[in-house]
């Protein structure tokens, strides 16, 4: 049932003359797959969405889902969202609140006109799927939100839609049942086998969910790539930024070999990865998470240097420390309960080549 979606070249401008919403954006989404989209307030994921839903009308582009044109301005094809088959669930809980958990799930059924047979059984099933049988005859107002908005997850996928489009249905749970509603919705999209678009501006919501990240700003899309590889070789200073890389350092590339370089920051220099189009002589900044310092490396060893503590933010399972380095102002993690390090003690550190990433500065 599950198909591949494609967005091509996808362009959204809202008014004549405004920055577009989405920048010629272009993915795939494989049959059975979860794609997350990811990016701040505004970078144009709701409207990625909503395009491929035909919710809302790209300036131009194309949406093909399942080999089938569903969305090219140019060629005036416009499916209405109705026709497209399509599952959505939303921020809101958007349930039916004079029905029961059974007549919410058993709507989209009824409007297509399934048989009685039909829709006891696919009822049934959705609501196992989502381990909600035994709600089944509650009022949908006698819910709390984690179970509304499986409801909802239920009554999107009980059609067997070609996709499953959310955005931000975890965003209005508190902090506890987000976490559990995040790892039982992966498992249950997985299981039907859905093709899945997933909007969220939070990093752990798209890593845990995604087999692919694309991270988006400004409306164009930046990255899209396994969460391992987006973690480990971010394409640019703001998906390093949006994956945790805090830590800013300026310097100036001073050679280049295959994938790494040196960069010399004031007197000292250091070996790092280089970004695709980082060639000698060129200002760069080196992208660093606080988890990748290592405070106590092994004597001796790669990218080595004196460093003063300038703070300590003890937090129970970690430390934050505040460090001078490299003539910058650098934070580091410890992880564990130790704290080892004290304000005003100097140590040595270790930044490794592989997790640190020099790119263009600008
Ligand atoms: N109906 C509209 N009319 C005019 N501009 C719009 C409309 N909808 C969205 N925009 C603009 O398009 C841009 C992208 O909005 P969009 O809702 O897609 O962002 P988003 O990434 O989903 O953000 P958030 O994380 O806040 O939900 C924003 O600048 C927004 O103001
Ligand atoms: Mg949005």
């Amino acid at each position: 049932m599950s198909s591949e979606l494609r967005v091509e070249h996808l362009e959204k401008v809202f008014s004549p003359g405004a920055r577009p919403a989405v920048d010629d954006v272009s993915f795939t989404v494989e049959a059975g797959e979860i794609v997350v989209l990811l990016g701040p307030s505004g970078c144009g994921k709701t409207t990625t969405l909503r395009c491929v839903a035909g919710l809302e009308h790209p300036t131009s582009g194309r949406i093909v889902i399942g080999g089938n044109v569903y969305t090219d301005p140019a060629a005036g094809v416009l499916m209405p969202p109705r026709a497209r088959n399509l599952g959505m669930v939303f921020q809101s809980y958007a349930v039916w609140p004079h029905m029961t958990v059974r007549q919410n799930v058993a709507y989209p059924l009824k409007a297509r006109g399934a048989s009685r047979a039909d829709i006891a059984k696919g009822v049934e099933e959705a609501l196992a799927l989502v381990e909600l049988s035994s709600y089944a005859d509650r009022p949908v107002t006698q819910l709390s939100g984690g179970q509304m908005q499986r409801v909802a997850l239920a009554r999107s996928m009980v059609y067997q839609p070609q996709i499953l489009l959310l955005d931000e249905p975890l965003s209005n749970l508190d902090a506890q049942l987000r976490l559990r509603l995040r790892d039982d919705l992966r498992r249950i999209i997985k299981r039907v086998g859905l093709t899945a678009l997933y909007v969220t501006h939070d990093q752990t919501e798209a890593v845990v969910l995604g087999d692919r990240i694309g991270v988006m700003r400004d409306g164009k899309m930046l990255q899209l790539a396994s969460p391992l590889e987006l973690y480990n070789n971010p394409a640019d200073l703001f998906v390093a930024g949006f994956t945790g890389a805090t830590n800013q350092m300026a310097g100036i590339a001073v050679s280049r070999e295959d994938g790494f370089g040196t960069i010399a920051i004031g007197g000292d220099q250091l070996l790092a990865r280089l970004g695709a189009n980082v060639t000698p002589n060129t200002a760069v900044k080196v992208a660093l998470r606080p988890d990748n310092v290592v405070m106590a490396p092994p004597l001796p060893g790669p990218n080595q240097f004196p460093a003063k503590v300038l703070s300590r933010h003890y937090q129970g399972t970690q430390t934050v420390y505040e460090l001078a380095l490299l003539g910058t102002t650098v934070e580091a993690m410890e992880v564990g309960s130790a704290a080892r390090h004290a304000e005003g003690d100097q140590v040595t550190v270790a930044l490794p080549p592989d997790v640190l990433w020099a790119y263009t500065d600008g």
